[in-house]
């Protein structure tokens, strides 16, 4: 539970609240590079934080990340002309460069100089690991760029999505890093199941959570028939990054999430899957991309809105449920956890909800997201701004009876960067 007051610092993330500004501290996650996929090609709207603007690659590879309205009469830039080095509105020509600045103004008289004293909000992007990363916040601010394993590997071995997720986006975060929920949510009948599978059934894991530079380390325990502990540990990396432990020891496909607010109403659930040591089959790859894949859902085409949303109730299968073989009758893994966040309504009241022991988890990132950011309303710098501090991975792994999670996986949980020099 949470005060009124903590929750509307936790939700509202505009420029001038205290979580936006700590979210401003960070490189943004803004579209996928193959969003933008030749120079001059047509421009990408995208609301961040709740600022509407228009992604462009220009005619040198440059990406511009600009507001999407001209700043002359307002007219969107979206429609706009991405020719010859700049983003030209179309109507009435006001021509802006990738940093912003008016290049050309041909409405006005060749001998005035008002194209100089006119500039459009632009933030500055880098392109690296498939992805278009912003930064929104103060210049003299600006960290490093964030390093994942899903940021090195080369890009045969990786496949990431985004779309629209229609609540706001801590209840994803919420979500991500609730390890007891796929004991029923994402739960499935298994033949013969393994201890694992066995272990996962267990509903009512233990939580042990740790406070890391970055963000949590969260172990969930669960006990098994067996001498060994089941343990599935999720990265919390700030400010709103999860790394998801794989389903069994032996899957080689991980996961990671980002939830990224488009307004306090909307965010943008990204799912990077990627193979450290090999590429992903092409057979994988194929149902990720055609949406038919637990993580990766199909769109509406033209948008980054799912088929499956809540306007047909995420065309939940009442036999399917029924039958037992699926626990929630909706297809899809990523679409489940969509099902149940956005139909808690687009901004949950935290006032009055009931915890009980298997919410530690996200009772501490609340504590740690709202100390970031009131933190940060004091000078304080907040976490996870070292990159070195985010070479961690997830893991789920059996342990013996009584070792504690931290140094029985410790080897687990590090991401040596090393292990990735290749050249693309
Ligand atoms: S509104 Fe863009 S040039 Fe006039
Ligand atoms: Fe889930």
């Amino acid at each position: 539970m949470l005060s009124i007051e903590d929750n509307k610092m936790l939700i509202e993330t505009g420029a001038n609240t205290p979580m936006g500004k700590l979210f401003r501290r960070y490189w943004i996650p803004a579209l996928l590079s193959e969003e933008l996929p030749a120079p001059d090609c047509p421009p990408v709207r995208v609301t961040l934080l709740g600022e509407k603007l228009v992604a462009f690659r220009d005619s040198n590879n440059q990406i511009g990340l600009l507001d999407e309205h001209c700043p002359h009469r307002k007219a969107s830039l979206f429609f706009g002309r991405n020719e010859e080095g700049g983003l030209r509105c179309v109507y009435h020509g006001w021509k802006f460069d990738a940093c912003g600045k008016c290049v050309d103004m041909p409405s006005e008289p060749p001998e005035s100089n008002f194209k100089n004293k006119v500039t459009i909000k632009s933030y500055p992007c880098q392109e690296y690991g498939g992805i278009i990363w912003t930064y929104m916040g103060p210049p003299d601010e600006m960290p490093d760029q964030p390093v994942f394993e899903f940021t090195l590997v080369p890009p045969s071995h990786r496949y990431f999505s985004r779309r629209i997720q229609e609540s706001n986006y801590f209840q994803a975060i919420e979500g991500g890093i609730d390890s007891s929920h796929i004991s029923f949510l994402h739960r499935r009948v298994h033949e013969n199941p393994t201890p694992t599978q066995l272990a996962v059934e267990n509903g009512a894991p233990k939580f042990e959570v740790t406070k890391t530079d970055y963000g949590l380390l969260i172990g969930a325990r669960r006990d098994t028939k067996e001498e060994n502990i089941y343990w599935r540990i999720t990265q919390f990396v700030m400010p709103w990054y999860a790394l998801i432990p794989p389903t069994t020891n032996n899957s080689k496909l991980r996961t990671g999430h980002a939830w990224v607010p488009m307004d306090d109403e909307n965010c943008w659930h990204w799912t990077f899957s990627w193979i450290p040591e090999s590429p992903i089959k092409e057979a994988d790859l194929a149902k990720m991309k055609e949406g038919d894949h637990e993580l990766h859902a199909a769109l509406i085409p033209g948008t980054l809105r799912p088929v499956q949303n809540k306007d047909n109730n995420y065309l939940i299968d009442r036999e399917l449920q029924a039958s037992k073989k699926n626990y929630s009758g909706i297809k899809g893994i990523g679409i489940q956890d969509a099902a149940v966040q956005e139909s808690a309504g687009v901004i949950v009241d935290r006032s009055k909800e009931r915890l009980g022991t298997s919410d530690a988890a996200i009772i501490v990132a609340r504590r740690v997201m709202l100390n970031a950011a009131q933190g940060l309303e004091n000078g304080v710098n907040p976490p996870g701004l070292d990159v070195e501090q985010l070479k961690v991975r997830a893991a789920s792994v059996m342990l013996p009876r009584g070792v504690p999670f931290q140094e029985g996986a410790s080897e687990l949980l590090k991401l040596n960067e090393d292990d990735f020099v290749y050249s693309y």
